[in-house]
């Protein structure tokens, strides 16, 4: 996971790496970052690496999590479905210590009400929202980008709480980084996408379904299912994750046991690669924006192409806004 990090923020962009819940590697995982980054050329805060470190607070040890910050201190820790919204006080608290402040925290939230009481508590240097086509896990219930960003934005606002958001979910190429920057998001958290990415560590059949599928809206469901098949139950219960309906998710729908579907998930796994597609399976966590992810290509190139086509998008809608003004609007004179 370190090379997709360190690759990200070396194109431009600020590049994640994934601690996940279980952060028996972060200490190795930093490591690995440190030296890919020790030849970067790349601009940053003094004192931390330019990458940042996401953690799911519902199962991760904060004292594992400090001792590898300590060694490693990156730019950033994002938090991540806590238990409980105030679960992440102490380890904003923590980490802002062990740093002296320089490790930035981020947390994502998927809701107007998670933001406000995050943004009042936890005080977090930005704010992620999470809207509903985000591929992985997220509220079950949740709006999407388009009303869920302008919606915190406004709530922010009125309570004085200046802090920068950052729009999630659904968004895959400029057009979405373009409509989220109207929105009045700063930037964009991207997964989906970059799932088709050289760097990415993921197995050859997961990078190959990405590829193939289209129709993210009804391609992809929210579910609770592929957590069950890999025994990983411990999620709070108001997450579920949206991933690829494929067989798995089409037996549970009727009414296959989930020991059944357990053991035919592990039979799967015997077969590598094959253990993908609709009629697969492995589990293929992606957004709704997966349609529009049709090639591999490096991170460099993902991002430079992102940033050039959304600029051309805001571009093109002030010229069509421009032209459909002088059409409906007053006519000059
Ligand atoms: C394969 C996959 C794994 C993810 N794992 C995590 C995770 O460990 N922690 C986390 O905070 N978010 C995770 N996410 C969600 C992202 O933070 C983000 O909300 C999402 O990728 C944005 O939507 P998109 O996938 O449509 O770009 C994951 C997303 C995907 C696709």
């Amino acid at each position: 996971m370190a090379p997709l990090a360190v690759a990200g923020s070396k194109a431009g962009g600020f590049g994640f790496l994934a601690a996940g819940f279980n952060l028996t590697n972060l200490d190795a995982d930093l490591a690995e970052a440190a030296s890919l980054l020790e030849s970067a050329d790349i601009h940053g805060p003094e004192g931390v690496l330019p990458i940042g470190v996401g953690f799911q607070n519902w199962g991760s040890d904060l004292k594992l999590a400090v001792a590898a910050i300590q060694k490693h201190p990156p730019a950033a820790a994002w938090f991540f479905a806590p238990r409980r919204l105030s679960d992440l006080l102490p380890w904003a608290k923590e980490i802002r210590a062990a740093t002296g402040g320089r490790t930035k925290i981020w947390v994502q939230v998927g809701s107007v009400g998670q933001a406000l009481e995050v943004a009042k508590t936890t005080k977090p240097d930005v704010l992620v929202l999470q809207g509903n086509d985000a591929g992985g896990h997220a509220l079950a219930h949740s709006a999407s980008v388009i009303s869920l960003v302008p919606e915190v934005v406004d709530a922010l606002a009125l309570e004085w709480l200046r802090i920068p958001v950052i729009a999630a979910g659904g968004i895959s190429e400029g057009r979405g980084v373009a409509a989220a920057l109207t929105l009045g998001a700063s930037g964009v958290a991207m997964g989906t996408r970059f799932l088709a990415c050289k760097e990415a560590t993921i197995a050859k059949g997961y990078q190959d379904e990405v590829l193939r599928v289209r129709d993210g809206g009804v391609s992809t469901v929210r579910s609770k299912v592929y957590d069950v098949l890999r025994g990983i139950l411990d999620w709070p219960k108001a997450y579920d994750g949206r991933g690829v309906a494929n067989r798995s998710y089409l037996d549970a729908q009727s009414g296959m046991s989930e020991d059944e579907n357990r053991e035919l998930y592990k039979e799967e796994m015997q077969r590598g690669d094959e253990g993908w597609g609709a009629e697969g399976r492995m589990t293929t966590y992606a957004g709704t924006g997966i349609g529009l992810v049709r090639e591999v290509k490096s991170a460099e190139e993902i991002i430079k192409e992102i940033s050039t086509d959304a600029m051309l998008a805001l571009k093109k809608t002030v010229g069509r806004y421009s032209e459909k003004h002088v059409v409906f609007g007053k006519p000059p004179g």
